[in-house]
């Protein structure tokens, strides 16, 4: 497949208005002196500084971070998932696109229901009921298309992921941890398990992995583009490895569903970027299918109208009790509006414009009084421990262009089915949707009709990717996170100790996290033995009800990049195995392995 000779809209603009946008050039209204990358892996990261140093520009960097982190991050990075991309060109004109997955023509909510009408929750985790259509092979491509710099060929961009994948790279001890766990060797697929646990044993750290089979897929993806993913011997054996997927408490699935038409109608789709406003700074995020953007406009919303500064220890920006009240209390109003109201915008009229309208945002903020107000309505469980299904990965360029992409495949590895003879792994992502309605899904989110399963539709996602602008309209700060609803909980907590403790980057990414999504009712809080809370505070919360639960997990994986000046630096998350780099310092030491 050849490049279309069309140059991007995108592009021009670039070209015409800013004399910054040839490598070197240092000056212009944007210009950074390098440009910087963030993702899961170094591997990943040092791909994107390939790119950038060769004159890509960060949506041609993030593309290619992106096909790598699916070679080299098999936990979330992907080729058969999808994800969400916002991008800002150095002109300040924004573009967000969808590549979520999305439900097969023939997807049923009754395919979900034992024969007693009872809700099975695991037809929506693991086997083909799971399985949504891919988006991440149309959307990566799109991306290019759209807002390459179009000095690198599609295939250019993919051919460091195919040499990752065709010479092998040393196992890291983040992969060794999970492939070593058990319930992930159970469902992994026959092909899957000839990958990852040849001779029937887990991978180790350090042992090298060759992927022939997906290096041959991303060269048929490279020369082809979509085409090569969705149509000829990559999407039959898909739709063959489906239809031999069983499903939980069934047996083989039905014939029709997962289809080749299925996977040829598959079109990822630019969505209106979401843009708000926060002390003196524009974001940019995602909207629906997403509820990453909504809530964390919503949240900034109504905290934008507090005295939050007065709240913020002077010495070391930490937030202080009070402050951490209203965070909380933002969270819950603005969870039960996503269960609620949120899901995919082409099948539901999503309320955007109520929900983020001032007279709104004022009364929610007006009902933050000096006690908790958790919703005692409902049971629900205590949400299930954090999975590691998605990933996110930052980019700036030198002409201060950024894109903030989030990936998926839902749970850790996906539904653990690989495509014999493709040697990709499948999505279980049909999960996100509110199977049947106030029912938790496999992060104890509920939801309602708005998402609710149809054929053609994408489910309601927490994918976060954001970018804040700064007083001047330059980027300031491009962030993101896995970790399903604690996606939108990690992102916010970052932005409130950067743009209001006035934290800097290491700090607020290093900081302890809390986590509220409205049902339950429970505020969470880590507590590990690296990060975790100083006891006054959650006391002073219990003073005023909150109930509050300590729990022993790490809390997302933020992938930022803060612009300082005209220095950009690049932030991965210590609590996995991520690494950031500029272009001129190469790529930054991983953070430490698991324990
Ligand atoms: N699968 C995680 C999300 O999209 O929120």
């Amino acid at each position: 497949m050849t490049r279309s000779s069309t140059i991007p809209l995108c592009t021009l603009l670039v070209g015409l208005l800013f004399a910054c946008a040839g490598p070197g050039d240092g000056s212009g209204k944007g210009c950074l002196r390098e440009g910087a990358v963030v993702s899961e892996h170094p591997l990943a990261t040092a791909v994107g500084l390939e790119i950038l140093e060769r004159g890509g520009n960060a949506a041609d960097a993030a593309v290619a971070t992106a096909l790598a982190l699916a070679v080299c991050l098999p936990q979330a990075g992907n080729l058969g998932g999808g994800g969400f991309a916002v991008q800002v060109a150095p002109t300040g004109e924004a573009w967000a696109l969808d590549f979520r997955e999305t439900a097969p023509s023939a997807a049923d909510p009754r395919r979900y229901l034992d024969e007693g009408g009872e809700h099975v929750p695991e037809r929506s985790i693991s086997g083909a009921l799971a399985i949504g259509i891919p988006g991440s092979p149309h959307g990566l491509f799109e991306l290019h298309r759209r807002c390459g710099s179009g000095r690198l060929g599609f295939a250019q961009l993919v051919e460091p992921a195919i040499r990752l994948a065709r010479e092998g790279f040393g196992v890291d001890p983040w992969l060794a941890r999970d492939l070593g766990r058990a319930r992930v060797m159970e469902k992994m697929n026959a092909p899957a398990r000839a990958v990852f646990y040849p001779g029937g044993v887990p991978l180790v750290a350090g042992q090298r992995l060759v992927q022939q089979d997906l290096a041959r897929t991303l060269e048929r993806y490279a020369r082809e583009g979509p085409d090569g993913f969705y149509r000829g011997w990559v999407a039959a054996a898909l739709v063959r490895e489906v239809l031999r997927t069983p499903v939980p408490g069934v047996g083989l699935p039905s014939a029709d569903t997962l289809s080749l038409e299925d996977l040829a109608a598959y079109r990822s789709q630019e969505r209106p970027v979401l843009r708000g406003r926060f002390r003196g700074h524009e974001l940019l995020t995602m909207p629906p299918p997403s509820s990453g953007g909504l809530v964390v406009l919503s949240v900034l919303g109504v905290l934008d109208g507090l005295p939050l500064e007065g709240e913020v220890d002077g010495a070391d920006g930490e937030p202080g009790e009070r402050l951490l009240h209203w965070w909380i209390e933002a969270m819950r109003q603005a969870f039960a509006d996503r269960a609620l109201h949120m899901g995919d915008p082409d099948f539901y009229p999503v309320p955007t414009d109520n929900l983020l309208a001032p007279e709104w945002i004022a009364a929610r903020r007006v009902a933050i009084g000096e006690q908790a107000a958790p919703d005692v309505a409902a049971w629900a469980p205590a949400p299930p421990p954090e999975s590691e299904q998605t990933t996110h990965l930052s980019v700036v360029d030198r002409t201060g262009g950024a894109v903030a992409m989030t990936t998926t495949l839902n749970a850790s590895f996906g539904c653990g089915t690989m495509v014999q003879g493709c040697g990709f792994l499948l999505n279980n992502e049909l999960d996100d949707f509110a199977i049947a309605a106030g029912v938790p899904n496999m992060f104890g989110l509920v939801g309602s009709t708005a998402n609710a399963i149809r054929p053609g539709k994408r489910p309601l996602s927490s994918m976060s990717p954001t970018i804040v602008l700064g007083p001047q309209g330059r980027v300031r700060l491009v962030l993101g996170s896995p970790g399903g609803p604690r996606i939108i909980t990690a992102t916010l907590q970052v932005l409130l100790r950067t743009l209001v403790g006035g934290q800097d980057l290491r700090t607020a990414v290093r900081a302890p996290r809390l986590h509220q999504q409205w049902s339950p009712a429970s505020t969470l809080f880590e507590a590990t033995p690296r990060f975790s809370w100083e006891p006054g505070p959650l006391e002073a919360l219990v003073g005023r009800g909150h109930p509050i639960e300590r729990v022993e997990r790490r809390f997302g994986s933020v992938q930022a990049i803060w612009i300082d000046g005209r220095s950009p630096i690049a932030c991965s998350d210590p609590r996995r195995g991520g690494a950031g780099g500029t272009e001129r310092g190469g790529v930054a030491r991983p953070a430490m392995p698991p324990r």
